[in-house]
């Protein structure tokens, strides 16, 4: 466990000394950076405001659910067309990683420019907050890059929707924020949920819903649509060997010229509690000591650079917005 040390001073006595510029990259190019994996090395040689940036940038790391989502997802695109489709539910509290799982997915399908069509392999459209068909079709109009008429009826929206669709040869189909659907009152939500049976069957792709419980919720409460969902959960993380490696990884993607010891389970279970077991704010957490351990000249994320880390978990954040309001 990581315990705070009330007397320590800040870290990196020296940092401050006026340094020769010729002399830095000498040492720094000498510095043995093996903890780091061949890209963040490249990085970790830079300036300290590039480093920075580096680090607050978003970052991909393959742990192993996200990796076996992945494949689920793979599989579905390379589905044979058939009256039945599969369809996927990707569900997970939030800030845990599932928008990055589908961006990544797109991104290794992206849309293809043939003489006198675009091809979109993998169509991405976030469900509207405002639950309703119109909306939603209008959604898939701008995902798919369609001029939109105001105005429309909805017969017509639908009927665009799908010729659209068909003509882009969409072959999975990915709704984020699918929990949306349960925002509205139950009329819009069973309107919305015959939608997305007749897109399926219509279509005769897979569609992939992604959300939080409650998106898990609203596809139950249709029997049809549960059964031909399977449900993929991205649990909150807990101190195991998988938190781990996930630390490891994130050990060795931070361009920090020391190696950060932080891959045990001691530290997972601090960090894990700290920032309340999703990977956004694991990350966040993680990118502010990698701040600190920048800027103080400490190098490596340790106890030191996470006491210096300006970081506040969202329950003390809560706390410190309701005060504020009080
Ligand atoms: N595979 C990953 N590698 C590195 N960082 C990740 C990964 N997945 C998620 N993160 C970090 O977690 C943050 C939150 O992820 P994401 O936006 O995918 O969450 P979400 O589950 O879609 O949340 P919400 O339900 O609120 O939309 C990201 O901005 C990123 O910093
Ligand atoms: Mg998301």
């Amino acid at each position: 466990m990581v315990t705070s040390d009330p007397g320590a001073g800040p870290p990196g006595a020296g940092a401050n000394e006026p340094a020769d510029p010729v002399l830095e990259a000498e040492l720094v190019a000498a510095e043995d950076l093996s903890h780091l994996h061949q890209a963040a090395q490249q990085i970790a040689r830079l300036p300290d405001v590039e480093r920075m940036a580096y680090l607050r940038a978003d970052r991909w790391i393959g742990y192993t659910r996200a990796t076996e989502a992945l494949a689920r997802l793979e599989a579905l695109l390379a589905w044979p067309a058939k009256q039945r489709m599969p369809n996927l539910l990707l569900l997970g509290p939030t800030n845990n990683g599932k928008s990055m799982i589908i961006e990544k997915f797109r991104r290794a399908h992206p849309p293809v420019w043939h003489p006198d069509w675009e091809e979109i392999p993998v169509l991405t459209v976030q469900m509207p907050s405002d639950p309703k068909v119109s909306r939603f079709y209008t959604a898939l109009l701008t995902a798919l890059g369609a001029p939109l008429r105001p105005g429309q009826r909805l017969a017509e929206l639908e009927q665009l929707t799908l010729r659209l669709l068909r003509q882009t040869g969409v072959r999975v189909l990915v709704i984020d924020e699918l929990h949306n659907t349960l925002a509205g009152h139950g009329t819009a939500r069973r309107e919305f949920l015959n939608l997305l049976r007749f897109l399926g069957n219509e279509l005769k792709i897979p569609l992939v819903g992604v959300g939080t419980r409650d998106a898990y919720l609203a596809i139950r409460s249709d029997d049809q649509l549960e059964n031909r969902f399977a449900p993929f959960v991205l649990p909150s993380w807990r101190p195991d060997e998988q938190a781990c490696k996930l630390l490891a990884s994130f050990a060795a993607a931070f361009p920090l010229r020391r190696p950060s010891l932080i891959a045990t389970p001691d530290m997972a279970e601090y960090l894990l509690t700290r920032s309340e077991g999703t990977i956004g704010e694991l990350t966040a957490l993680l990118t502010e000591a990698a701040v600190a351990a920048i800027e103080s000249g400490e190098e490596a994320i340790s106890q030191r650079t996470l006491l210096l880390a300006s970081y506040a978990g969202p329950t003390q954040r809560r706390a410190m917005f309701e005060r504020e309001l009080a």
